[in-house]
């Protein structure tokens, strides 16, 4: 971790009592003796994220073990495993892990590849992506893995992932890339997402540096030009959604959601920390711009504050948009934390999020409960489990930077 950059304080409820714990981000070091403010704020996200989790009781299908309830798809509880992960990393709060490690055993599916049955109507690449990602938290940051298990668990399963993914790579429409969805079967298959190839890049991206094995580090070229060269990424470094195979992906959706960017951020950041080059600097820092442009500051009043442009103001966001930041967060600060060059950037932009996210999280009987939009300067009333997930992302991913 970097050194102590920033210093972030904890102001007490009874300070402003229209909020439960602002987070204070100073830009110099006098807090000192307040270094565990954003870890307090960290925990009590994570209590409140936690507290929608059950269904780890006895009388729990097994196939229901380590999943959130409907309406929230499966791919979810793979992203917030992983982001649980990184709060135990970060915080050192081991007191989920049993939790964490039982719900990623749980949907590993009978072929240890993230794809269990009971979820095959739904199954896209980006959503066995996301739980192979939290797998990958787990090896970078050794998680636990349980005694009875191979010590190689966590990196087995991303790299069985992966080896799934590549034979889905179609090149019969728009020259290569994989389908937003596993099945043919499945409504959407006929759809090219830059998440599901975003994942399957930073996923590849992940495995090059942990095992320096020249075959991911291939795939990470083929799938970056393929993005680029249909245009999902385009000159600027925008990161668009996707588009329709059978049209040879055009024209390109050009909605903008921040893990999109982001996915592709984070795996060219590991690029730039394996090899050094040059190329994959450029991109990052372009990446990083764009995600600065697109998703940040929506009005004087919000500088520096995330959100997301193409649901927030038009009140539509749905239950998976709803947790984009999230990821926005999470891949950002990781990206910082293996590339140095861009870390005043993201700190800058994390710490302001991270105030007015902790101002948000002020709704509910115990005024912990967060809300969506953070450029409103406090809770607005929608809650849920996205919303929760993407305020200690973003609260937790400061302390990569303390
Ligand atoms: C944050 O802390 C600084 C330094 O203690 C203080 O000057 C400032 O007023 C605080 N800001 C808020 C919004 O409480
Ligand atoms: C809210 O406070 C009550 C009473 O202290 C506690 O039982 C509950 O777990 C808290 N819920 C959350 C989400 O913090
Ligand atoms: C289920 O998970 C919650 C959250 O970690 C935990 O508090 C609870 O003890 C778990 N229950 C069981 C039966 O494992
Ligand atoms: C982990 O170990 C348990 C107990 O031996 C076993 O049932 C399970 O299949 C293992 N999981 C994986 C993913 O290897
Ligand atoms: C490199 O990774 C691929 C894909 O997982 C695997 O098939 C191959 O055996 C690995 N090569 C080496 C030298 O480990
Ligand atoms: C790669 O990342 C590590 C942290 O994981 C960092 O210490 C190191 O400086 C990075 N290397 C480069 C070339 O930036
Ligand atoms: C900032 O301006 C926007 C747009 O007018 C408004 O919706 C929002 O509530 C304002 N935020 C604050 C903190 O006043």
């Amino acid at each position: 971790m970097a050194i102590l950059k920033l210093l972030f304080a904890l102001i007490l409820a009874v300070v402003r009592p229209a909020t439960a714990f602002p987070l204070n981000v100073t830009s110099v070091g006098k807090l000192q003796s307040q270094p565990s403010s954003i870890q307090a704020a960290a925990s009590t996200l994570a209590y409140g994220l936690m507290s929608w989790y059950s269904n780890n009781q006895s009388n729990t299908p097994a196939t229901a073990i380590g999943t959130f309830p409907q309406p929230l798809y499966w791919w979810e509880a793979g992203a917030i495993w992983g982001g649980m992960i990184d709060y135990w990393a970060y915080t050192g709060d081991d007191s989920y892990n049993p939790t964490i490690t039982q719900a990623l055993l749980a949907q590993v599916g009978p072929n240890n590849n993230f794809m269990p049955p009971a979820y095959f109507s739904s199954l896209g690449n980006d959503d066995q992506a996301f739980w192979a990602i939290a797998s990958l938290n787990a090896y970078e940051y050794n998680f636990p893995v349980p005694p009875a298990n191979a010590s190689t668990l966590w990196l087995d399963l991303a790299e069985a992932v992966f080896n799934t993914m590549v034979p889905r790579w179609f090149t019969h429409e728009c020259a290569g890339g994989l389908q937003w969805q596993i099945f043919k079967s499945n409504p959407g298959w006929g759809y090219k997402s830059s998440i599901s190839n975003g994942g399957f890049f930073q996923i590849s991206a992940r495995l090059a540096h942990a095992t320096g094995n020249q075959t991911y580090l291939d795939w990470c070229e083929k799938i970056y030009d393929w993005m680029a060269g249909v245009g999902f990424i385009d000159a600027d470094y925008n990161v668009w959604d996707g588009a329709e195979a059978k049209a040879n992906c055009t024209p390109v959706d050009r909605s903008l959601w921040g893990y999109n960017p982001a996915v592709v951020l984070y795996g060219a950041a590991v690029l730039f920390n394996a090899t050094g080059s040059e190329v994959w600097a450029e991109r990052t820092s372009g990446l990083l711009e764009a995600c600065a442009n697109s998703f940040f500051s929506p009005y004087p009043n919000a500088t520096d504050v995330m959100y997301q442009p193409s649901c927030e103001p038009f009140n539509n966001c749905n239950n998976d948009q709803l947790s984009f930041k999230a990821y926005l967060a999470r891949w950002m600060a990781q990206s910082a934390a293996v590339m140095p060059a861009i870390e005043s950037t993201v700190v800058a932009l994390l710490s302001a999020s991270a105030e007015a996210a902790a101002e948000s999280c002020s709704g509910g009987a115990n005024g912990t409960l967060c809300g969506e939009k953070w450029y409103v300067g406090g809770y607005d009333g929608h809650y849920g489990v996205g919303q929760q997930l993407s305020a200690l992302e973003t609260v937790q991913a400061l302390l990569l930077f303390q």
